[in-house]
Parts: structure tokens; sequence; C-alpha cells
């Protein structure tokens, strides 16, 4: 038999067209074009171009943002069942339970075909913002806000949450936040959506196994962990007995380090950007001077001290760009999601068109 590697280290499990990753170089790419090129595109381009494999042309792009507007809205009755229960302090349960709900009210559900695939994405894409933002108003006794279609994606997310227009550039903010987040190879939930697709199940219960795997700390996660230690930490002057506790007691800093990159992600750097632009926007830099102290300390503890290449990954500034929104922790992952669901179909896509049935082997020790 094979070598076992734990945790799949390092082991290429499949060929894919979707993305491209250069962990030493820090280099990410969507369909062949670098993230920092992407970054400035709609999240419905960016969508299109995942799952089609092209960007859009102008009339592709304004059709496939009409198909999404279009399929925005969701069903009353799923709003009246997700009310029976109690997600407590973490959405991305209620959005699982949601998106199992979607499927249940799609005819298409159990279709197969390219067209119902298709139509079922564009449901997808559309609908994870709506659900999010109205199970989160759901959570204090509010009544989901109708989506505006006149604003892109990120920005009717932002009104959908809180009824308030965003400013330019928080509505910018949330288009590059869902880009940033839209795809990353063979990411833990993005596997297990593709193992489950091997198996030919549908669409909707590939992703339901995409969203049950990015809810973990060490995956999606963590982003709502940055958003914690960062209320936790509570000032800049606590922020280096903080970390250095936290090394000391050998416990995993959220929002550092990667399986992948050996060097800065590039998204983390975009993610910088953006939310120093929110902080200086907010004339408030209080979230953000604590993060790069956090960076600072760590940066020098385990680049200059013990050589590791250990670095902010994308969850690190995309919780400050949150704090600045003023996104509740507990949205953190299921935002992260309404982003990935692109990355997540694309990949499902990718599966069906050349299948064989993921299935490795285990040594029986
Ligand atoms: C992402 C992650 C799971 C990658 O894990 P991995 O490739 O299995 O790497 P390991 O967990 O084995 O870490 C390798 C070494 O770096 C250390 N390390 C890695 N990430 C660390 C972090 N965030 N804080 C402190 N130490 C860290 C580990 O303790 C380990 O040290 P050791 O060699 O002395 O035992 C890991 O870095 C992590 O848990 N990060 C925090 C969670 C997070 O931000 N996840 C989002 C990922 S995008």
């Amino acid at each position: 038999m094979e070598e076992m590697k734990k945790g799949l280290e390092g082991v290429v499990a499949l060929d894919t067209k979707i993305s491209y990753i250069d962990g030493i170089q820090g280099i990410l790419k969507y369909r062949g074009i670098k993230i920092e090129d992407l970054a400035d595109l709609s999240y419905d381009a960016v969508s299109y171009l995942l799952i089609n494999g092209k960007i859009p042309g102008e009339a592709e792009l304004s059709e496939y943002s009409r198909m999404l507007k279009e399929n925005r809205r969701i069903n009353g009755k799923q709003i009246e069942v997700l009310k029976e229960f109690e997600f407590g302090t973490e959405a991305l349960d209620g959005l699982r339970t949601a998106i199992s709900c979607t499927a249940h009210f799609d005819e298409e559900n159990n279709h197969h075909t390219p067209d119902a695939n298709k139509n079922k994405s564009i449901r997808l894409v559309a609908k994870f913002p709506t659900i999010v933002a109205a199970l989160h108003r759901a959570s204090f006794g509010e009544k989901p806000i109708e989506p505006m279609d006149n604003l892109s994606h990120g920005a009717n997310f932002l009104y959908m949450l809180s009824g308030k227009i965003p400013t330019e550039l928080e509505a910018e903010a949330m288009e590059k936040d869902l880009i940033l987040s839209a795809e990353h190879e063979l990411n833990p939930s993005t596997f297990a959506l593709r193992i489950a697709a091997s198996t030919l199940s549908d669409l909707y219960s590939a992703v339901i196994c995409g969203l049950c795997t990015l809810k973990g700390p060490l995956h999606g996660g963590a982003r709502k962990g940055v958003m914690d230690m960062l209320d936790e930490i509570g000032s800049i002057e606590n922020v280096r007995d903080y970390t250095l506790g936290k090394l000391e007691n050998k416990e995993k800093i959220m929002g550092f380090g990667h399986r992948v990159y050996k060097t800065l992600d590039p998204r983390a750097r975009i993610y910088k950007d953006v939310a120093r632009a929110l902080a200086e926007e907010n004339g408030d830099t209080y979230w953000f001077d604590m993060a790069e102290e956090i960076e600072h300390i760590l940066y020098h503890e385990f680049i200059e001290i013990r050589g590791k290449p250990i670095y902010p990954n994308v969850d690190f500034y995309s919780a400050v760009v949150y704090k600045y929104l003023d996104i509740p922790a507990e949205l953190a992952t299921s935002i992260f999601a309404m982003g990935r669901v692109s990355g997540w179909i694309a990949h499902c896509m990718e599966q069906y068109s050349d299948n064989r049935v993921i299935r490795p082997r285990a040594h029986t020790v």
C-alpha cells in the first residue's frame, strides 16, 4: 500500500481548471486570472467567470445579473419553517437548514440535467444572501427586508441586513469580500463537496456538505474566531500579553497559518487595504490598529525568531472588515459561504463533467 499522508498533506487528488495557487510565491488565480485583477470586478462577474469559465461579455453579465436579481426572493413558507428553530450563536446552522429547505421547495432538486443544474446554480447564488439576512433578522424578531434590485449583490446584502443603504465604500468592501471568498482550489469544504458530487448526489446536497465542512474553526469558522479574539483582547495594550500567552500555551491564533501558503496570502493583502480604507472612512482605526499590532507581534515571533512561515490568512483582515461593516461575528462563516457558493458550484459542475467516484483507502492499524 502507498504511504499514508496525514491530513492528505501535499497529496494531489484531482485536476482542475477553476483555480491555481502558488503557496510559495503567494499567487492565486481564478480561471487563469490573478486575484488582484479580479478584486475590482463585480461579484456577479466573478461568479459567472467561476461557473462558466470565462469573463462575461457586457450582454452576458447583464443577463446573469438580471437572473440573479430575479431569484433573490425566498419562499415565505421557508421563513416560517426557520422561525421554528433556535440557532443560537452560529448562523451557519440556520443557513445549512435553510438550504435543505430551499432544496425541498425546488422542483428541480433531483433533476440532474445541465439546464436544471444551471437553474439551481442561479437560485443558490441569488438566495444565499437573502437567507443569511433573513435568518439574522429573525433571530431578534424582525421581518426580512425585501431585496433592492438596483443594488449589487454585496450592497443588497448589507441593505437586507440593516435596512440602511451602504456607502459606496461599504458596498465595494462587501463585493470584494465575496469575490475574495469565492474560490480556493481544494480547501476542505470544496473537497468535501467534490466527494459528494462524485457520488452523483445533487447540487444542493453537495453544497450542504460544503457548508458543514466550512463551519469548522480550522476552516471558515476561523473568521468568527478572529472577531471573537479581537473582542476578547479589547485594546491595543493587551495584544502582546494575549498573543504571546496563547503561543506559550501552544494554542492557535485564529486567522494565522495556512496549509498551502508559506508566504502572505494575496487575499490577506487586499483585505488589509479594504480594512484600512473602512477604518479611515469611519474615522475610527481601533480594530485595524489592534489587528496590525497582532500581525507585527506574530511576524516578529514566527518569522524573525522561530523562522516559521506563518502569516495572516484570508480570515484575519476579513474579520476586521466585518467589524467595520457592523457585521455580527455569528454571521461571519455564513457570509464566507455566500461568496464561496460560486466556487463550490463550479467544482460540482467540473466533477460531474468528468466523474470518477472519490474513494481513497486507509491503512488498518
Ligand atoms: C490553517 C491551519 C489549520 C493549517 O494547519 P496545518 O497545515 O495542519 O499546520 P499545523 O497546524 O500542523 O501547524 C504547523 C505548525 O505551525 C503552528 N501553527 C500553525 N498555525 C498556527 C497559528 N494560527 N497559531 C499558532 N501556531 C500555529 C502549529 O502549532 C505547528 O507548530 P509545531 O510544528 O511546533 O507543532 C493552521 O495554521 C491553523 O489552525 N490556523 C488557525 C485557524 C485558521 O486561521 N484557519 C483558517 C485557515 S484559512
